[in-house]
């Protein structure tokens, strides 16, 4: 999935930073208290004791939820089989989320919106087998997410369907990676998750501008929870009462730092932060050095896609990893 902020195209450096700094890993719990699309976990899933990831948004504790909760096989063939061939039926993102409904809201064809709302109805009926719950939901977002009618985010939609939206639907399966180990999922926000848990090795992803993602991706909370008891708002069709993350507020953002890395329990803490962020590096540094031994490695980035299209922003930027051993 093409996500705000994803560390798709970083997983590799942060693997090669993180165990040079850590040494061996095999006995290690390493968290990913800010999850997104999990890539940061699934690339460490297998060579860790144990993954711990959260994510305060629904959707991403779905797609964690599968990728790295689940370790053992899954029988999913037959089940994947039958849901590409199910009809649609226009439930509730055909009538706000396309404009063949008269909504007015052009997220997906009409045909993929009506495909939606079957394959979603039928996958409830697999809630009492969890594992398989979620991988079903991880397929639906991720196969969804390649038609839908948008420049990346669902904060809003293109006006005429492009290529991609127009083609069908294809449910593929979110395969994940089998292992011995089992891993722990959550669905909070990191401060409040913080003071429960522990562990050796903590990696830290905030968002590091004013942009929601609980507004930017408000679609696929709809369909992971397909909770339609709302009026969906405005011209975008948001639900009103989207998370909103004190890390995406100015007045916030410091406290909130300061407050997470006072309770961290883990030794050592890698905190991704980019140079455009909302809290100036030499604060968040000042910070971090009162509670340990502090260093800083840098790289240079390509922009996401959605931003480096907007004028006056460079296609790179620098991506910061602050890295803070505990006292
Ligand atoms: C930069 S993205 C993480 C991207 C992720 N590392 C990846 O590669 O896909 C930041 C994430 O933080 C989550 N988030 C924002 N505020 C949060 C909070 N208070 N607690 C937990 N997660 C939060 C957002 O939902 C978003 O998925």
């Amino acid at each position: 999935m093409n996500y705000i902020g994803s560390k798709r195209r970083l997983s590799t450096f942060l693997f090669e930073t993180i165990s040079d700094t850590v040494g061996s890993l095999k006995d290690k719990t390493f968290c990913d208290l800010f999850a997104g699309t999990g890539i940061v976990g699934r690339t460490f899933k297998s060579k860790v004791a144990e993954v711990i990831s959260n994510d305060l948004e629904y959707y991403s504790y779905v797609l964690n939820r599968n990728y790295i909760q689940n370790h053992q096989p899954i029988k999913y063939e037959e089940i994947i089989e039958k849901l590409n061939k199910i009809p649609g039926k226009k439930g509730f993102i055909y009538q706000h989320y396309c404009l063949e409904s008269g909504s007015g809201r052009n997220y997906f064809s009409g045909e993929n919106a009506a495909r939606i709302d079957a394959i979603r109805q039928e996958i409830e009926h697999f809630k009492s087998d969890e594992n398989l719950y979620y991988f079903l939901l991880a397929s639906l977002l991720e196969s969804l997410d390649k038609v839908s009618n948008t420049a990346s985010v669902y904060g809003s939609f293109l006006k005429h369907l492009k290529p991609t939206a127009q083609a069908p639907l294809q449910l593929e399966p979110a395969l994940f990676e089998y292992n011995d180990n089992s891993h722990k999922v959550y669905n909070e926000d990191s401060n409040e998750l913080i003071k429960k848990i522990s562990g050796d090795i903590l990696y830290l992803d905030p968002p590091y501008n004013g942009r929601q993602y609980g507004a930017n991706y408000h679609l696929l909370n709809t369909i992971a929870t397909y909770n339609t008891n709302f009026v969906p708002k405005g011209k975008t069709g948001t639900k009103a009462d989207y998370n909103r993350s004190m890390y995406c507020k100015t007045k916030r953002v410091y406290n909130s730092f300061n407050d997470l890395i006072k309770n961290a329990d883990f030794r050592y803490i890698f905190l991704s932060y980019n140079n455009e962020g909302m809290v100036p590096q030499h604060e968040l540094q000042k910070l971090l050095k009162r509670y340990g031994k502090y260093s800083l490695v840098t790289t240079s980035y390509k922009r996401f896609k959605a931003d480096s299209n907007r004028p006056h922003k460079a296609k790179r930027t620098e991506e910061h990893l602050h890295i803070l051993e505990k006292y």
